[in-house]
């Protein structure tokens, strides 16, 4: 964090290790909220990683899905977060599965509004180091009060087999989740944590992945261009988020299942929640070969 944000940590009292980022996602809320609670509210944006809402359920809150919209660039509008309700933010920028992107400003914006509001800003960072250019802000670089941001080897590094992330910040909140872990068995093994300290202490294998993601990003972005298939500019996560074609009349299910017939799988946008009809999301996961052939594909399907 100190390397990459220039954010200083205190690894005794401001870090807390996870099995990846996920469980950390679903469990962190069982330490903030309790259904005796008259503010539990939990705010969200959707279409979004469905595990903000059912962590939020599991641990007794009150989920406040918001609806991001294009026009936002996905960004979740401030304004439609309502302080009387609610305890906890989360945010996911680099976003799934939009790959929005959040300025500093935009952080700044909504540091102050949960400072004003004592509401807890969850930050969800797992696509933070996959980008080209410039690279994404964390939230812990505008503050740690209140905050806490969630950051994972699984994307950085490829690592998600092993189930390695943490989560830094406020030292309260990080006291609070020291507490209430050990009820659940979420430590490491020592070799995984060996592994982490290697990986979270190189950064020219992430680069060299970094490389190879914007050589995917390129070719399907040029494809899109090409076909006029209207897509949202991104230079970072693993996600390319892009409108369903006129003729399918928004059907975003409908054109998943045509693409899948010719063996090209992209997630509908409406598995993502409320706002994500009518897209469609490209992971760029598989190896640049196989890329090159969904788009031969794609493109024979087109003509
Ligand atoms: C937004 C988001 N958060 C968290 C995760 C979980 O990642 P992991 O548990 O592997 O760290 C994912 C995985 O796809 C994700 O997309």
């Amino acid at each position: 964090m100190e390397r990459r944000f220039g954010v200083g940590l205190d690894p005794d009292r401001e870090v807390i290790p996870a099995s990846g980022s996920k469980e950390a996602v679903f469990h962190a809320p069982l330490a903030f909220l309790h259904p005796s609670h008259e503010r539990r509210g939990v705010a969200y944006g959707t279409p979004g990683y469905p595990v903000y809402e059912r962590g939020t359920l599991f641990a007794g809150g009150e989920t406040l899905p918001v609806e991001l919209e294009e026009k936002d660039g996905f960004l979740l509008p401030i304004r439609e977060i309502d302080p009387g309700k609610t305890r906890a933010v989360w945010i996911n920028y680099p976003h799934n599965p939009t790959g929005a992107v959040a300025s500093l400003s935009y952080l700044e914006e909504l540091a102050a509004f949960c400072r004003e509001h004592d509401i807890l800003l969850f930050s969800d960072e797992c696509y933070n180091d996959v980008y080209s250019g410039e690279a994404p802000p964390s939230i812990l670089e505008v503050t740690k009060e209140r905050t806490l941001a969630f950051v994972s080897l699984s994307k950085r590094s490829g690592m998600t087999g092993y189930r390695s992330a943490m989560m830094a910040g406020d030292e309260e909140l990080v006291a609070a989740l020291k507490r209430m872990r050990p009820s659940i068995g979420t430590a490491s093994p020592g070799f995984v944590y060996a592994a982490a300290t290697a990986a979270w202490g190189d950064d020219a294998h992430v680069e060299a992945r970094n490389r190879v993601f914007t050589e995917k990003r390129n070719l399907f972005t040029g494809f899109f261009e090409r076909a006029g298939l209207r897509w949202m500019q991104t230079n970072a996560s693993l996600y390319l988020w892009a409108r369903v074609p006129d003729e399918y009349g928004g059907d975003d299910e409908a054109y998943a299942l045509r693409l899948l017939e010719e063996g090209i799988l992209v997630a509908p946008g409406s598995s993502f929640g409320p706002g994500g009809g009518g897209y469609f999301r490209v992971a760029l996961v598989p190896r640049l070969e196989a890329c090159r052939e969904a788009i031969e594909r794609w493109e024979g399907l087109l003509r």
